[in-house]
Order: structure tokens, then C-alpha cells, then sequence
């Protein structure tokens, strides 16, 4: 589906009707593409006094190749001569990247330090530029004025998301103390192209043994099954997962056979044809996974339907087929899989819910009943199978450009789609990397996370 408004807001013209008229002003998100360096250009980092973050990210930022720029550096004037007294428009040289490790902030008052390294760089930022704040989740801190301050950062990190504009990402990093060696994968993420529609997010890392990660082939040497893989996120999470190494089963149902075989032929992965509702699916799926593979080491739940209507008009079967597909079917593949002991440890579950379970949703009563089911089901299960090494987590998406947004009538289409920070709908492509980040080896800290793709959203934000 495409935008026809962005893709005109993008002309010569088109801009300048945009600018004119105050109208929605939808930027060209920079996107991951293979072999892109991680930033285009030099980040600032800088921590409130006793961070415990800033040598690790330092290590981390150079060891990526990441350019860390010199807080000294010279301001520059508008013609982008020095200007060392900082006179004539104090212009910071351009950013590609600030992250302010604020794990030193132990009350109200040091909330400070970030006014005084955010202020002067706020306009520092190159477009599609990224914020990230680290900070210590407040149930970890070791006062409440402390937890209260720790707390305090999701206010500045969303308010900068909406601020900021022109495809600029603001993340808030809660990492646990003894997880410091275990946020790479998440500020690799973060840092690229591949999060360019996730914005104002809270992303909460623990301890946990992280093993060596190939970064180019992150997902090499898995096994990892898509259900809902003949269409839309499916398939393209199905391209995006076997480009970061992954052997993929890629099931539908079947009647979209066809469509199914050429997404598993093209990423050289195998079909199943099964709807996920029938009774004997669990034991037909856990013995093709065990017969052709020995295990699966990361399960997406992406197979999802709509079946809208009023709840006063809401029909039994509409209700019972949107929670069987949605929810339910999901619940009974996880318990047989893992009671087969066929997911390892190492083993990535992970769950598709949407804003419309956070937000509700006109209309919705069942789908919105089923998404936050799933959430219900990743917060709960993620504890439960810790000491089994499997994480579980959750995205949520927003407006997705797929058929199932086609479908929505012409006007709520239109506002779904800019009522965000990034004034455009997300791509397939933006969900699928989330996922694969959340699949990697390196993300073993990351558990009953629900991270929502939704370029900021204002639904349930
Ligand atoms: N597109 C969006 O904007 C959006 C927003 C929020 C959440 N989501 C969620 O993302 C997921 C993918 O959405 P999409 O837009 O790609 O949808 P889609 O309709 O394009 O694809 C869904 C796929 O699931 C398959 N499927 C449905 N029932 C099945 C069953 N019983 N057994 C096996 N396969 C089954 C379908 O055949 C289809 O190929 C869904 O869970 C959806 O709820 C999408």
C-alpha cells in the first residue's frame, strides 16, 4: 500500500505546499540497508557524574567503529567557520547520535544534568538521528529518590520523540546493575537503520550470559518459525531473518500454499501448510520441527486476523476465531513445544501484539482482547522460563503498511497513519527488524520486553 501524500510531500513542490500550509510533514526514515555503516557521522556520549554505563558504551561505540565526538569541540558559525567564543549562531557540529548515561542520577536535583547535555545539542541532530538515555530501573534502585529521578528519564526521552522530528528516535535503556555487558545488541539496534520506526520507547535489559555474536549473520546456525509467513510482516520477517543467517519454516495456512512455497523458496527455507486453529496442529507442528530440524530456537507468533465490528454487533464467531488465531493457538504450540523440550536454551519466543491491545480500539473488542492477551502471556511467561534460558518478548505495532490496513476505510486511514511522531505509516520491513533484534543471540537480557513499532503513536502513548 502506498503513501500517496509522503511520496508527493517529498517533491519540490510538494514541500513547499507542505511548508505553506503547515500540512503534515512526513520525512524519508534512513533504513538498514546491508552493509550500512551503523551511524552516518559522529556521536556525542556523556554520563551524569558516577555513571556506571559510559565506559562500557565507550568501549562498545569504538569497538563498532562508531565515531565518538570530542565534547570540546569548537562551536561552528552558520558558513561552518569556528567560532570559539561561540558567537554568531553557536552552531554544535552535527550529531548522528547523543546517548547521556543518566545511571548516576540518584535524586531529583541531578535530574539537571540532563537539561545541561540535551539543551545546547538539541538542535545538534542530523534527520533519522537517534537519542538514547541509559538508565537503572527504578524497582533496582537503592532509594526512593533515586528510583523517583531513574523513573523521571521516560518523561524527557518521550517528550524529545516528539520534539525532535525529522525522523529523529528517542529511547530510554533501562539496564539493570550486573547488565552492563549485555546492552550491545539493543544499542547496535538502535543506533542503525533497522529501528527507524521505533520511537519513546522504555527497553528494559537484565543480567545475562551473552555469547560471542557475529554481527553481519547475528541469527546463523537457527532454526526460526514464522506463522503467518504467505503475506505481509510474515513474509517480510521471513526475508529479513534468513538475511541475518536463520533457517526459516515459514508456515500459513492452506489456502495461501502458493504464496507460502515462493516466500520459503526464495529465502531457502521450508513450508508448512497448517491452520494454526486446527486441533491436531501443536503435535503435526512439533513433529515436523523435531523431525526435520531437532529443535526450533526462535518462534514468531505473527499469524493474526481482524474480525471488527461494535461489540453490541459482534457476532460468537467473530469472537471465537479472532482469540483461537490470535491468542489461544499460540498458548497451546508453546505449551507442547516446550513440554517437548524443543525450544533450547537460547530460545527466543516472541509475540506479535499491536497498539490496539495497549490503546483499545473502536471497533475492536476481540482483536483488542487477543493483543493484550499477548502481553499478558509474555509478562507472565518471561519469569517462568528464566532459568530455562528463554526469553519472551513482544512487539506491538502501529499503523503497518499492509493489507490489512488497506482495508480501513479511506478518512481513519489517513489519520492512523500521521497521528505519530513520524507523521507516516510503518513498513513491514520496520516490524521485522524488531523482531530479529529481539531473535539475536545478543539480545539474551531482553525478556518480557513489549516494544511498540509504531513511529510514536500517540494511541496509548
Ligand atoms: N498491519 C498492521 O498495521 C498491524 C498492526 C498491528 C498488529 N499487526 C499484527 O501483525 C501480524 C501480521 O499482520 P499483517 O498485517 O502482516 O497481516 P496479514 O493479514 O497480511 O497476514 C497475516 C497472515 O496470517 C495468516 N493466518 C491467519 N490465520 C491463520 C491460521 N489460522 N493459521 C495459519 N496462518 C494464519 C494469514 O493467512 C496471513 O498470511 C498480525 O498478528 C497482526 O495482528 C499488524
Amino acid at each position: 500500500m502506498s503513501d500517496r501524500y509522503a511520496s508527493f510531500a517529498h517533491t519540490a513542490p510538494g514541500r513547499a505546499l507542505v511548508k505553506r500550509l503547515g500540512l503534515p510533514d512526513p520525512p524519508r526514515l534512513r533504513r538498514y540497508h546491508p552493509g550500512d555503516p551503523l551511524t552516518h557521522g559522529p556521536v556525542r556520549l556523556d554520563a551524569a557524574p558516577g555513571g556506571r554505563l559510559v565506559e562500557p558504551l565507550a568501549k562498545l561505540l569504538t569497538s563498532a567503529g562508531v565515531e565518538i565526538s570530542d565534547p570540546n569541540t569548537t562551536p561552528v558559525g552558520p558558513d561552518g567557520t569556528a567560532r570559539p567564543d561561540g558567537s554568531d549562531g553557536d552552531r554544535t557540529p552535527r550529531q548522528a547520535a547523543l546517548l547521556f548515561d543518566a545511571t548516576g542520577i540518584t535524586d531529583s536535583s541531578g535530574l539537571r544534568a540532563l537539561f545541561d547535555f540535551f539543551h545546547p545539542l538539541a538542535r545538534a541532530l542530523y534527520p533519522s538521528g537517534r537519542v538514547m538515555v541509559f538508565g537503572t530501573p527504578p524497582e533496582s534502585c537503592a532509594s526512593v529518590r533515586e528510583a523517583t529521578a531513574q523513573r523521571a528519564l521516560e518523561g524527557l526521552t518521550r517528550s524529545i520523540g516528539k520534539e525532535f522530528r525529522r525522523g529523529i528516535t528517542a529511547q530510554l535503556v533501562h539496564v539493570a546493575p550486573g547488565a552492563e555487558r549485555a546492552v550491545e545488541s539493543t544499542v547496535r539496534f538502535l543506533l542503525s537503520g533497522r529501528s527507524a520506526y521505533v520511537s519513546g520507547q522504555v527497553i528494559r535489559i537484565g543480567p545475562a550470559e551473552v555469547p560471542e555474536v557475529d554481527w553481519t549473520r547475528p541469527l546463523e546456525g537457527r532454526t526460526a518459525l514464522v506463522t503467518g509467513a504467505a503475506r505481509g510482516i510474515g513474509a517480510t520477517l521471513a526475508e529479513v531473518l534468513a538475511a541475518d543467517g536463520a533457517r526459516v519454516v515459514a508456515l500459513d495456512v492452506p489456502d495461501a500454499g502458493d504464496a507460502l512455497a515462493r516466500v520459503a523458496n526464495a529465502v531457502g527455507g521450508t513450508a508448512v501448510q497448517l491452520d494454526l486453529t486446527a486441533p491436531d496442529a501443536p503435535l503435526r507442528l512439533a513433529d515436523h520441527l523435531a523431525d526435520r530440524h531437532g529443535r526450533v530456537d526462535i518462534v514468531v507468533h505473527n499469524a493474526g486476523i481482524t474480525r471488527d465490528k461494535t461489540l453490541g454487533r459482534m457476532t460468537p464467531d467473530r469472537w471465537d476465531s479472532v482469540l483461537e488465531v490470535n491468542l489461544s493457538s499460540q498458548e497451546r504450540i508453546n505449551d507442547v513445544l516446550l513440554d517437548r523440550d524443543l525450544i533450547p536454551r537460547g530460545g527466543r519466543l516472541i509475540g506479535v501484539s499491536s497498539i490496539a491491545g495497549i490503546a483499545g480500539n473502536l471497533g475492536q473488542t476481540n482483536y483488542a482482547t487477543s493483543k493484550a492477551g499477548v502481553i499478558g502471556l509474555v509478562q507472565s511467561m518471561a519469569p517462568v522460563l528464566a532459568d530455562r534460558g528463554i526469553t519472551v518478548n513482544a512487539v506491538a505495532p502501529g499503523f503497518i503498511e499492509t493489507r490489512l490496513t488497506a482495508r480501513i476505510p479511506l478518512v481513519i486511514r489517513e489519520v492512523g497513519r500521521r497521528m505519530n511522531s513520524m507523521a507516516q505509516g510503518g513498513l513491514p520491513v520496520d516490524v521485522a527488524q524488531t523482531i530479529a533484534w529481539l531473535a539475536s543471540p545478543g539480545s539474551a537480557g531482553i525478556t518480557g520486553n513489549v516494544v511498540r513499532v509504531c513511529g510514536q503513536s500517540l494511541l496509548g502513548a
